[in-house]
């Protein structure tokens, strides 16, 4: 389901309680996995690929709102895509809105 809101084309993925508190659902989204995340009720979306190696990071450990890479335990704020411990890399990130129960992604947000 594509609904337009506010110019922004919105995908539903998944209804709240499709994804408990601390997990996570890989979706795709025109084409593109997307890993999304639950902390504490808020929900947010990265791209589902490693930028290293291409590792599922939606198969990562999962602390706080930051998620580690399961191949080589690189790091990212799932809030903002960037990895946390250095080194330049960084991973899209995708706006989210809840809505009457369904979780819709967005577009990419900017940095
Ligand atoms: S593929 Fe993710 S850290 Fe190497």
């Amino acid at each position: 389901m594509v609904e337009p809101t506010g110019g922004t084309r919105l995908t539903k993925v998944a209804r709240v309680q499709d994804i408990p508190q601390g997990q996570c659902k890989v979706v795709t989204v025109h084409e593109r996995p997307i890993a999304v995340f639950n902390v504490q009720g808020t929900f947010y979306a990265i791209y589902n690929k490693c930028p290293h190696e291409g590792g599922p990071l939606g198969e990562g450990r999962l602390k706080g709102h930051v998620v580690a890479c399961p191949w080589h335990d690189l790091a990212f704020d799932i809030r903002s895509g960037v990895a946390t411990d250095g080194g330049g890399y960084c991973v899209g990130s995708y706006q989210v809105v809840v809505k009457e129960g369904d979780i819709f992604v967005g577009g990419r947000r900017a940095r």
